[in-house]
């Protein structure tokens, strides 16, 4: 068991000696070690059974703190972290040598956000490191938007988990890159891609769909729970699946069988919100089977529908 609480110099005293915390953000809780501590960053991989292929995010506290990690940092990227951080954004910029190979899988670019959470801004500052965190949750299944979702799996090999509630967004961070003057979305997330085009440059998005391990976390299965989902027509599907003890995922609409309703007003922000702490919920019941709606694919709705894909049984 680890300990729950939202003791900052105690995070920040663990962190220091190479420990793990896990700590809120506005996305999902994150798992965190001192990313400049290459023995700290392997009991990360270790603790989610993550794959050394798959790079971390490292989360700071300004963009002063990013000139420290990163170099030839362009201009769009000064432009964008003063618009969206801290919050939702993570780029991808060429990493310092002060940065461990590990940390980017041996990938000449590091991907870096500042997180929009109050305790772990105050985290950052207090302990002064970079803090290497991927979502914390075992390699592969539901992130975790609350401490609970985190002591359940990962509270045995934690010290601390940083209590910041539950997490307002829900859906991990969107991840960008920069080509000449346009933005290259690998991940899509938080952020809207809507908010990224109001921006006024060229966005192109790269979604990775296939099992390339140079593109992980974009693998083609991922967050996904241990029960069979299946995403599509709920009516038609419910027929397919007659016979089983079937449970309904919905943005508000409600079905014969029994439905977990994301969004009874039909808000998409909710919806994400709602997300994983409803799947893990069907995912812990005894329903045999869980079918989720197809969300409209505009702003979060296209962070839902890239979630679920890649949870859903293939
Ligand atoms: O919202 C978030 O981003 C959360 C919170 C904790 O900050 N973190 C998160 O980390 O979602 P994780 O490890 O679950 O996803 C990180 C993904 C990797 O799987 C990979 O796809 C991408 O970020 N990534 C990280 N470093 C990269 C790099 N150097 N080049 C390309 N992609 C990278
Ligand atoms: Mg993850």
């Amino acid at each position: 068991m680890s300990e729950i609480g939202q003791d900052i110099q105690k995070a920040s005293a663990l962190l220091k000696q190479g420990q793990l915390v896990a700590i809120p953000t506005e996305t999902v809780y994150g798992l965190a070690a001192n990313a400049l501590d290459t023995k700290a960053v392997v009991k990360i991989f270790e603790a989610k059974n993550r794959p050394f292929f798959d790079p971390l995010i490292i989360h700071v506290a300004s963009v002063e703190d990013i000139e420290l990690y990163c170099k030839n940092i362009p201009e769009i990227a000064y432009q964008l972290a003063a618009k969206f951080s801290p919050g939702p954004l993570t780029m991808l910029l060429d990493k310092k040598d002060v940065v461990p190979d590990l940390v980017t899988s041996g990938l000449p670019q590091v991907a870096v956000r500042i997180p929009k959470h109050e305790l772990t801004l105050k985290l950052l500052k207090t302990v002064g490191l970079p803090l290497a965190a991927p979502s914390a949750n075992p390699f592969g299944y539901i992130s975790p938007t609350n401490v609970t979702h985190v002591e359940q799996q990962l509270g045995k090999k934690i010290q601390y988990i940083l209590d910041g509630g539950n997490c307002e967004i829900g859906v991990e961070s969107t991840i960008v890159g920069f080509e000449g003057d346009s933005i290259i979305v690998h991940r899509i997330g938080g952020l809207a891609i809507e908010e990224l085009e109001t921006f006024g440059k060229k966005v192109e998005l790269r979604i990775n769909h296939s099992s390339n391990p140079q593109a992980p976390g974009q693998l083609k299965s991922h967050y996904a729970p241990r029960k069979p989902l299946f995403v599509g027509d709920i009516d038609e599907l419910i027929k397919q699946h007659s016979g089983k003890k079937i449970s309904v995922l919905s943005f508000y609409n409600t079905y014969s069988v029994y439905t977990k309703q994301l969004s009874s007003k039909k808000d998409l922000h909710e919806a994400a919100h709602n997300l994983f702490s409803y799947l893990r919920e069907l995912d812990a019941s005894d329903t045999e089977i869980i079918l989720a709606e197809k969300f409209p694919n505009t702003f979060l709705g296209r962070a839902i529908n890239d979630r679920l894909e890649r949870a859903a049984t293939k």
